[in-house]
């Protein structure tokens, strides 16, 4: 893998973390529920936790495995992005996403997400991407469907919500066999 590299789509830029973004991760991410209801990880919950996530992802570029952007909309922030735990052994990786809640339902992280997946496959000829979420989060299923995943199935009660209680998870996959351009 060649690491992050910078990309667009028709209205995104995909790009590098900087330390001037934590300010508004930790405000838009980590203070606001509603972001996490579904994903029950919370990097961003304090300034300091931000700050050594957001270094973590910087370090992170010198490694060839990692994938960590912004997703900037104009001059606006509006969402993360990431691959993680690339496998070279089975050429697999897991995505991971998130758009600020007041730009939700207007296709980005479809756009994002569609992007990433092409790049991942096409590009660095990853065999495999996958990804999960929450059972009840219908907005990411649907993103990683429009993306071309399949769901390849439900781990049941792998996850605890805020409150504690447990949910299930669903699990999505596209092999580079299922990829058409
Ligand atoms: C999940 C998330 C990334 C979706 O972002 P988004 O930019 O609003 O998604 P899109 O606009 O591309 O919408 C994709 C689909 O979900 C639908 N959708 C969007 N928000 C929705 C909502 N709150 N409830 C139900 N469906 C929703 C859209 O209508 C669209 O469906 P369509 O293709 O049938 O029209 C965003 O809600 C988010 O960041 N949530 C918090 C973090 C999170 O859950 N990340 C994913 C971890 S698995």
């Amino acid at each position: 893998m060649n690491g992050t590299v910078q990309l667009h789509t028709k209205r995104l830029l995909l790009r590098k973390v900087t330390p001037e973004d934590a300010a508004i991760l930790h405000r838009e991410l980590g203070c606001n529920p509603e972001m996490i209801r579904y994903t029950c990880w919370n990097p961003y919950a304090t300034s300091e936790s931000t700050r050594a996530k957001v270094e973590s992802d910087i370090q992170g570029y010198q490694k060839e495995g990692c994938y960590a952007c912004i997703i900037q909309f104009g001059e606006n922030i509006i969402g993360t992005i990431g691959a993680y735990g690339y496998d070279s052994e089975m050429s697999s990786i897991e995505l991971g996403y998130s758009v600020f809640q007041k730009y939700w339902g207007q296709g980005f992280a479809a756009e994002a997400v569609g992007e990433v997946v092409r790049y991942l496959i096409m590009d660095e000829k990853i065999n495999r991407v996958h990804a999960w979420c929450h059972a009840d989060n219908t907005a990411s299923a649907k993103v990683l469907v429009h993306a071309g995943m399949k769901k390849e199935g439900l781990l049941r009660q792998a996850m605890r919500n805020p409150d504690g209680s447990y949910a299930d998870q669903k699990l999505f996959g596209i092999v580079r066999e299922d990829y058409v351009i």
